[in-house]
């Protein structure tokens, strides 16, 4: 494979990395996606300059010949739920853990060029201070959390053993058109958007004093290109926040949506989820540095935009 391939291109933030590479240049780019919670339609405006594998990153014998050769190989299959790592740790474990474990060992046995791991803020858990930097100790919370760190382990370790270039990118409570709102382990704000066109109130999970970094995602997709380019003596085996800096809780944000679009709707408030990390806010200065790091839409455009594309859509 000479072009670059894109695991988990078929989901929401792959697939707007995928528009991202196309609209940047790229002549044509792979996906591989087991379509679980992937969809084609999520790639319908570029599917001419997309050759889609539908195959699951867990069978090493059907991975490893499609990554053989790509020049940048991003890895963002997985399933991407903390709840559902819970009730359900197996499927989790098997994605998360085994598929990167095959991912990366493909990867140096087919040559690759550098693998760009999507790696998640929940790898903090709860620390102490705020913006959390790289430098802190992770404290994972749930069975999420931890796989997406061993998954970072994994691909530092295959920089020093085989020389394999990574880079580990922590992405934020990344938000944006394409977000699967339809199932209880759907992000936060799909969840919000839906619930607001519908005039309905949403559920939140605790006092909703609870807050995030929201990252939108053309400023994430935008930074894995970044990563891919920076050069690989300073960032090959290390970990970057790939957050927007900003933070804000979920009651804020529900009251600036519902001001946006002009009503008054009061959340519900359901008991805290096990495993949900208080707050989280990125420290984004090593990413700033190294990688050259620079959010475009403030949480406020980022709406605006997510919003208008739910209502197109929905
Ligand atoms: N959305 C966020 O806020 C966030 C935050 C931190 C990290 N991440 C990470 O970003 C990545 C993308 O997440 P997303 O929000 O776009 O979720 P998503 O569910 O839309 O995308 C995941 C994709 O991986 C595919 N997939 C799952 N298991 C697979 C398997 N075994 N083989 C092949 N394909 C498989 C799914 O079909 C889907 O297309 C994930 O690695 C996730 O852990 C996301």
């Amino acid at each position: 494979m000479n072009i670059a391939v894109v695991t988990g291109g078929a989901g929401f933030i792959g697939s707007a990395l995928v528009r991202t590479l196309l609209a940047q240049g790229a002549p044509r780019v792979a996906v591989i996606d087991n379509l679980s919670s992937g969809k084609e339609a999520n790639l319908a405006e570029v599917r001419g300059s997309v050759d889609l594998y539908a195959v699951d990153i867990r069978d090493y014998a059907r991975l490893a010949p499609l990554l053989k050769g790509a020049p940048v190989v991003y890895h963002l299959a997985a399933i991407p739920s903390v709840p559902r790592s819970i009730s359900e740790p197996a499927p989790s474990h098997e994605a998360n853990i085994d598929g990167t474990f095959n991912v990366l060992r493909a990867c140096v046995e087919g040559r690759a060029g550098r693998v760009i791991y999507a790696a998640s803020s929940s790898a903090y858990g709860d620390t102490e201070a705020l913006p959390k930097s790289e430098t802190m100790a992770p404290r994972p919370k749930s069975p999420y959390a931890l796989q997406k760190l061993t998954g970072e382990y994994y691909c530092a370790v295959f920089t020093s053993c085989y020389g394999l270039e990574t880079v580990s990118l922590r992405f934020f409570n990344v938000f944006g058109p394409r977000q699967d709102p339809s199932s209880p382990y759907s992000g936060v704000l799909s969840i919000f958007m839906k619930r607001l066109l519908e005039r309905r109130p949403p559920v939140i999970f605790g006092d909703g004093e609870q807050s995030r970094d929201f990252t939108y995602v053309e400023d994430v997709a935008e930074l894995c290109l970044k990563a891919a380019r920076a050069p690989g003596a300073t960032v090959s085996g290390h970990v970057y926040n790939a957050g927007n800096g900003c933070r804000y809780t979920l009651n804020e944000t529900w009251r600036l949506l519902c001001r946006m679009e002009g009503v008054e709707i009061q959340p519900e408030y359901g008991p805290p989820r096990p495993g949900d990390v208080r707050h989280s806010q990125a420290d984004t200065a090593a990413a700033v540095r190294d990688l050259g790091h620079a959010p475009r839409f403030s949480f406020e455009e980022g709406l605006r935009r997510t919003l208008e594309w739910y209502r197109s859509t929905l």
